[in-house]
């Protein structure tokens, strides 16, 4: 175990609303720029997702939803081993050998689950334990390097307490893995103004409709200057959402207008909507080109699921001879 040195990417996502614009820059992205470097995984979540999605209909639509637009989005599967979390059930059983160098003050200590909690979600063992599920999906494939955005940084580093704890006890299993999280797009604002979240109802979709995305477009929350007054860029929703996707000289030309004053928020948002379209079209055609192939995308994820699968086997194996099972 622990031997090769080439990076190892991995990263997850819930299948748990419509995917938006934090997730494609938060995680998506910088997750497919990293398949170029190194061997890749990314996962749809869904043991995770049974921790807020109780309709049995709803979880399988969103897990096919989130393969569709992962693909859309770049996701190359001759690169990448792309699978569903329950197609490797190895992670589940070395769920419970970490689960047992698992401090619950470690758990007690995570934001995630306060947080969820607090907005009413059911406090069950499963959300309270799912940390220790999200660090066996990273150590099961001995992953180097976790592209997330900043609200899963804690839980990269509960991987590695985990990890190095099993380590120090039972002898070296698992590689320690790190979080890559782009400062720049941590958190993407949403409507709001509050981190972007399916949870939040404050997202723009990166599928939605036409109609749909420009109204949400217009409605993100701006201070109340007018139309002849000088703006603050750095402080305002919507150039921190053009900004994603401007080119440096379309960004210095915001930034310019804003300054100057004459300028109103509506054009602003109306550039906003104009840049996003446009970026995401040529994902929207991919998408209904694999919408007509529903076997190709099975065939994708069966795929990536036995790939997965081998490298998991090889590290459970090894942690159930570590702890004394075999
Ligand atoms: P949500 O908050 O909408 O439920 P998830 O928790 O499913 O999103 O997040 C999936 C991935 O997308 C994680 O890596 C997360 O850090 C990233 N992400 C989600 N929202 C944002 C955001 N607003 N800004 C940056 N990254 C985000
Ligand atoms: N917990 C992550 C989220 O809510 C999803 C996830 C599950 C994940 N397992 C992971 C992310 C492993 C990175 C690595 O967004």
């Amino acid at each position: 175990m622990k031997t090769e040195t080439k990076l190892r990417i991995l990263s997850g996502i819930q299948p748990s609303g419509k995917l938006h614009l934090g997730n494609y820059f938060g995680m998506m992205r910088p997750a497919l720029e990293l398949q170029e470097q190194g061997d890749a995984y990314l996962f749809i979540a869904n043991y995770h997702a049974l921790t807020t999605v109780s309709d049995p209909a709803i979880l399988r639509a969103n897990s096919h939803d989130v393969a569709l637009d992962f693909l859309a989005c770049g996701l190359d599967p001759k690169r990448t081993v792309f699978f569903r979390q329950s197609d490797v059930p190895e992670v589940t059983e070395l769920t419970w050998l970490l689960s047992v160098v698992t401090p619950m003050g470690l758990l007690e200590r995570c934001h995630s689950y306060k947080d969820k909690v607090a907005k009413g979600i059911a406090a069950s063992h499963a959300l309270f334990s799912y940390p220790v599920l999200m660090a066996a999906d990273i150590l099961a494939v001995q992953s180097t390097t976790v592209p997330v955005g900043r609200d899963q940084k804690q839980h990269v580093e509960v991987t590695r307490d985990i990890a190095i704890k099993f380590n120090l006890q039972f002898g070296e299993v698992f590689r320690i893995p790190e979080p890559v999280i782009r400062d720049e797009v941590a958190v993407v604002p949403g409507l709001d103004g509050q981190k972007m979240s399916k949870s939040y109802s404050n997202t723009i979709e990166i599928f939605g409709s036409e109609k749909e995305t420009r109204a949400r477009c217009m409605r993100v929350v701006t201070d109340s200057k007018g139309l002849q007054d000088p703006k603050d860029p750095s402080t305002c929703n919507v150039f921190a959402l053009y900004r994603l996707f401007a080119s440096d000289v379309e960004r210095q030309e915001m930034e310019s207008r804003y300054r100057t004053g004459g300028y109103g928020y509506g054009d602003a948002k109306k550039k906003l909507f104009e840049i996003l379209w446009a970026y995401f079209e040529p994902f929207r055609r991919r998408r209904k080109e694999l919408e007509q192939d529903p076997g190709y995308v099975e065939s994708v994820l069966r795929d990536g699921a036995s790939r997965a699968r081998a490298e998991a086997r090889k590290t459970l194996d090894a942690a159930r001879r570590a702890v004394g099972l075999e």
